[in-house]
């Protein structure tokens, strides 16, 4: 089995590598080293560094599946930089697609995200909930699955989309997690919260994702599909704010930039429902306060 990653330096992606390799894949990585690491990338697997952007057909000729994540993953950023998540995102996935085409690869995993529903106001929501992003970058996403399905229907791709809530772990070089990290190891006496700190959303240990994207892979059944990828439950910032207190036993005062978002784009409540991909025999596995100890453990040594 020969197999493509982009974005395989990264943080989801370069999970998703190990466990392919440890499955007896061949794995090539496809990654420009602009946000990954070399590092992150298992022995296991070969690196073309390039950018998806450019013509990937023969490093892709051959490949039995491409599970594309090369993105720029900043839902933030997104709101001041708008032209960044197009290029990245729209025309670095038409451009896999394009690639994959050419190649002749029939099978394509894309990483979409949870904020193409925007605010949504049925929670969980689930997969048929109308799509109206509140972010340049849920948008960019939501015109690569359009991209990916219209492939699949016109060029006989297998396509899967994953719409994956906040993701977190070991190797994840953003988010609230690494923020508080980084802010109570500078100062344990006083942190600022982004929002009112009531911000209510999903967060699925990384080793859980890379699992569901192995389980949609092997068992989606129609040509073209869209999956929710989260956890049970939901988390307030203020909760993770306590938690990771808790856990790295300091006691700040807090303070709350006081907007009900955190950033421009940023949607206050999102939980998925994960029924569809249940049905296919995934599960969330890691507890949150299981995979926020084993985060915080992986950054006490490399953060
Ligand atoms: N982390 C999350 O919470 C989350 C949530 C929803 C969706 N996603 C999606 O999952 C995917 C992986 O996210 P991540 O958090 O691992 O991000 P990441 O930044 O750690 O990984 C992205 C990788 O893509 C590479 N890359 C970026 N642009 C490239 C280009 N033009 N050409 C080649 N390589 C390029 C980077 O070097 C990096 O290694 C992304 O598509 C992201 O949008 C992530």
């Amino acid at each position: 089995m020969r197999i493509a990653v982009t974005g395989g330096a990264g943080f989801i992606g370069s999970h998703l590598v190990d466990r392919l390799v440890s499955e007896g894949a061949g794995i090539t990585v496809i990654d420009d080293l602009s946000c990954g690491k070399k590092e992150n990338i298992s022995p296991g697997a070969a690196l073309v560094r390039k950018d998806i952007r450019q013509d990937l057909s023969a490093e892709l000729r051959g490949a039995d599946a491409v599970f594309h994540l090369a993105a720029d993953p900043d839902v933030r950023s997104s709101a001041a930089n708008p032209t960044k998540s197009f290029e990245q995102n729209v025309a670095g996935t038409f451009a896999v697609l394009e690639s994959c085409r050419k190649a002749d690869v029939k099978r394509v995993v894309f990483a979409s995200t949870s904020t193409v529903y925007g605010e949504a106001d049925v929670i969980p929501t689930p997969e048929t909930y109308p799509c109206a992003p509140i972010s340049n970058y849920g948008a960019s996403k939501l015109a690569c699955e359009a991209y990916l399905s219209a492939y699949s229907g016109s060029y006989g791709i297998k396509g899967t989309s994953l719409r994956f809530a906040n993701i977190f772990g070991e190797r994840s070089t953003h988010g609230v997690m690494l923020d508080f990290y980084r802010k109570l190891r500078a100062n344990p006496k006083e942190m600022e919260i982004l929002g009112d700190g009531r911000q209510d959303k999903s967060y699925l240990h990384v080793s859980d994702c890379v699992s569901a994207t192995l389980t949609a892979w092997k068992k989606q059944k129609a040509a073209y599909d869209a999956f929710n990828v989260g956890s049970r439950g939901k988390a307030r910032v203020d909760e993770i704010a306590g938690l990771m207190c808790r856990l790295m036993r300091v006691r700040p005062k807090f303070s709350y930039t006081g907007t009900p978002r955190g950033w421009a784009g940023d949607v206050r409540v999102m939980l998925l429902s994960t029924e569809k991909i249940g049905r296919l025999g995934w599960k969330e596995q890691v507890s949150f306060e299981e995979g926020v100890k084993k985060y915080l453990a992986w950054l006490e040594k490399n953060g």
